[in-house]
């Protein structure tokens, strides 16, 4: 039976943050958790996490994200690497032969890299991945002999000889479970951090058989220490996640980042400089153009969000549209070919079939019925300092523009509220509701009032020299 070991005990304290350093996030999902995932798609039955700094973080986000299939075992103190893995040994199952050993730092490895990884450990007590890398500053090197790995050597215990060698140690290794433990239980802290480094296990396989070995991709197998590497790493990662979706038969442009979770339908088309957030899923031929971004939306087939809308915690319907300049706020919900228009604030607020609010508006806590037009600079006045009040429109309802409907209110189907109308009480179906002070025209007096206003800017000059 094959198992993994991911190292995430760590404080990571080269990033500088009070957050364990595995719980930083690529792309919307922690960096521990692309590792996990990678070690158990190549067919890894479980995965033992070894936790320690910020612990109970950790073990939240595992328990929630993989369930059952995640244990963990404590390093109490951060003795070292090698320590670490001494202390998953009790947690691993009776039949564990084969042993997966990933760095929780090291986010953009693929199934891939550790299928060829478990290849290795053919006719070996030992098999581990290497790269070349430009600058090894900091990773250990691997030591040769006759071209076979003879040992891996720390950057600070290098003589300058051996700091020359770009060949690196990525910390990715296969290993029998009887081997381990027998190695493991040798090994000493003979270096200039006086830890156990699981990477001298190295050299006692290289003298109890040889150790098997792979050579891979550098970009694949970067470890990342402080947060400049985060951000070349995640800029690897966003381009991954676009090119699946391209793959996939959705347009998506360069400037786009798209989270890990995000489902993306076909023939969709995703703009330059989108950005599509958390658990966001975007439907067939649904167009989000360019610059918006949301936040655990669900978009319908064929629905457009115009240029730089901002959306959370909603759902937009089939064919229905958004933006330019919108702002749906969490429970927002537009039903099929809805429309919110520019400068349109929702809160908690559904659009029933072919509704509009086109304009300039603010709908918090409503409920606007089927083909319902909201003219341009309405309010709903839904909160009176202290508590939150609904606003019902029936079908086919209309409201005139700039108008306040001061909620608890509801307002009839069919019914018609006239221009700057401040709405109090329930409008019936059908009705006009009109509460404006009747227009006044006085003939001839607009000359009037001109000259006297003039005659009194001159004084006013005249009294200034
Ligand atoms: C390690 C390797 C180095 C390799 C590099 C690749 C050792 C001694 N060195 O160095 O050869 O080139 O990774 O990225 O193995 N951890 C624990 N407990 C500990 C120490 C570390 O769980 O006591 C975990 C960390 O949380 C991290 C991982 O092990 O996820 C690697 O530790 P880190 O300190 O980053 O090792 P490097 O110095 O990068
Ligand atoms: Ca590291």
């Amino acid at each position: 039976m094959k198992t993994s070991i991911i190292l995430a005990a760590g404080q990571g304290t080269r990033m500088k943050s009070e957050r364990p350093k595995v719980l930083h996030p690529i792309c919307g999902r922690p960096m521990l958790g692309w590792v996990v995932q990678a070690a158990l798609d190549t067919g890894a039955r479980d995965a033992v996490v070894v936790v320690g700094c910020g612990r109970e973080q950790v073990e939240a986000y595992l328990r929630d994200a993989f369930g059952d299939r995640v244990r963990t075992a404590l390093q109490q103190h951060q003795n070292g690497t090698g320590h670490a893995v001494s202390c998953a040994l009790p947690a691993l199952a009776d039949d564990a032969e084969e042993v997966l050993i990933v760095y929780g730092d090291t986010p953009l490895v693929l199934a891939t890299d550790l299928a060829a990884l478990s290849e290795t450990l053919v006719g070996h007590q030992l098999g581990m991945l290497t790269t070349s890398v430009s600058d090894p500053t900091g990773y250990g090197r691997i030591i040769r002999q006759s071209g076979a790995v003879v040992a891996v050597r720390e950057h600070r215990d290098c003589d300058n000889a051996q700091r020359l060698i770009n060949e690196i140690n990525p910390g990715m290794y296969a290993a029998r479970a009887s081997f381990l433990k027998q190695a493991l239980a040798t090994l000493e802290p003979d270096n200039d951090q006086g830890q156990l480094y699981l990477t001298d296990v190295v050299a006692m396989a290289a003298q109890q058989g040889g150790v098997g070995d792979c050579v891979a991709a550098a970009e694949t197998l970067v470890g990342v220490n402080d947060r400049a590497q985060l951000a070349t790493a995640e800029d690897v990662m966003y381009q991954r996640i676009a090119d699946g979706w391209r793959r996939r038969g959705a347009t998506i442009r360069s400037s786009a980042l798209i989270d890990a979770q995000v489902q993306i339908g076909r023939e969709a088309r995703i703009e330059h400089g989108v950005v599509l957030r958390g658990t966001t899923t975007v439907g067939d031929r649904a167009v989000i153009d360019v610059g918006c971004v949301l936040d655990d939306v669900r978009i319908d087939d064929e629905a457009y969000l115009k240029p730089y809308s901002v959306c959370s915690q909603s759902h937009v319907g089939p064919r229905a549209q958004v933006g330019p300049f919108s702002h749906l706020r969490p429970d927002s919900r537009l039903d099929e070919a809805a429309k919110v228009g520019n400068f349109v604030e929702t809160k908690k607020t559904r659009l029933r079939k072919g509704a509009k609010a086109n304009h300039l508006a603010y709908l918090g806590d409503g409920d606007i019925g089927e083909a319902a037009n909201v003219g341009a600079g309405t309010i709903f006045c839904n909160y009176d300092g202290f508590n939150k009040h609904k606003t019902v429109l029936g079908d086919g309802a209309f409201i005139g523009s700039d108008s306040q409907i001061v909620a608890p209110v509801t307002i009839g189907e069919g019914a018609y509220v006239a221009t700057g109308t401040t709405v109090t009480k329930d409008v019936p179906a059908d009705a006009l509701a009109i509460a404006r002070t009747k227009q006044e025209n006085k003939e001839g007096y607009a000359s009037r009032l001109k000259a006297r206003l003039a005659r009194h800017k001159s004084t006013a000059a005249k009294g200034d020299g």
